[in-house]
């Protein structure tokens, strides 16, 4: 799979760095591009990119590249990500995917449109862990719902239950304690930083 990449900056150079790292023939780090105005020479030189395209528009016009990765500025996730599947590539963006529930869905029916593989650069969902957390959030989903602890048809004590409730632990939900199991999720796919490079799994 020939990769290109748009942007040259921190999180383009880790990617590169760790898509050497795995040292895997059928990943090819193919083609890089800059900022406009700016040159990435250097960075191909340093992370082995074969080609120096001068704009995103090149490198995404280049028949070879299969899949254009995007690692620029927020804003301009939603653009590069239209340009690319609009030149038939699959894409992975970096996070967050756009800036809004319309420009994601646009980009969803987009690359649903053109049978495209379009995704974005969360990593902890490719992980092995995962699983695990998705197992132990439908259990406490099962626990809280159907366990008894809570039992209410109540629509809004269900929705402080995604934010706020730990069966178990004594805390009620909509209790005004936000250090919640919903938002605890979310730091483990978001930030834990731990779970990089197979450092160990940390639930805060
Ligand atoms: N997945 C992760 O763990 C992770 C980590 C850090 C950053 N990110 C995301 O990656 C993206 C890039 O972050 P970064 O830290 O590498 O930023 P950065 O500023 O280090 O690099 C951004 C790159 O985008 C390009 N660029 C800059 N200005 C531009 C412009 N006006 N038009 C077009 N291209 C421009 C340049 O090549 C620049 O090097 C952000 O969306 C960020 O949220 C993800």
């Amino acid at each position: 799979m020939n990769i290109g990449i748009c942007g040259t900056g921190t999180i383009a150079s880790w990617t590169s760095d760790i898509m050497n790292q795995l040292d895997d023939p059928s990943i090819v780090l193919y083609a890089c591009a800059t900022a406009p105005g700016f040159d990435c020479t250097e960075f191909a030189a340093k992370y082995g990119w074969k080609k120096v395209c001068a704009s995103y528009e090149e490198l995404m016009s280049d028949p070879a590249v299969d899949l254009v990765y995007i690692a620029v500025p927020n804003t301009f996730h939603y653009d590069l990500c239209k340009q690319a599947l609009n030149a038939g590539k699959a894409v992975l963006v970096e996070k967050p995917f756009a800036i809004n529930d319309t420009q994601a869905a646009e980009l969803i029916a987009l690359a649903e449109e053109k049978g495209l593989f379009l995704c974005e650069a969360l990593w902890p969902s490719f992980l092995p862990v995962r699983k695990a957390i998705d197992e132990e959030i439908t259990a406490l989903s099962r626990e809280f719902f159907h366990g008894g602890h809570h039992r209410q048809t109540d629509g809004r004590r269900y929705r402080h239950a995604g934010q706020c409730a730990v069966p178990g632990s004594g805390q009620e939900p909509g209790a005004g304690r936000r250090q919640s199991a919903g938002r605890r999720a979310l730091h483990v796919g978001l930030h834990d930083r731990p779970l990089w490079g197979g450092g160990g799994v940390r639930l805060r």
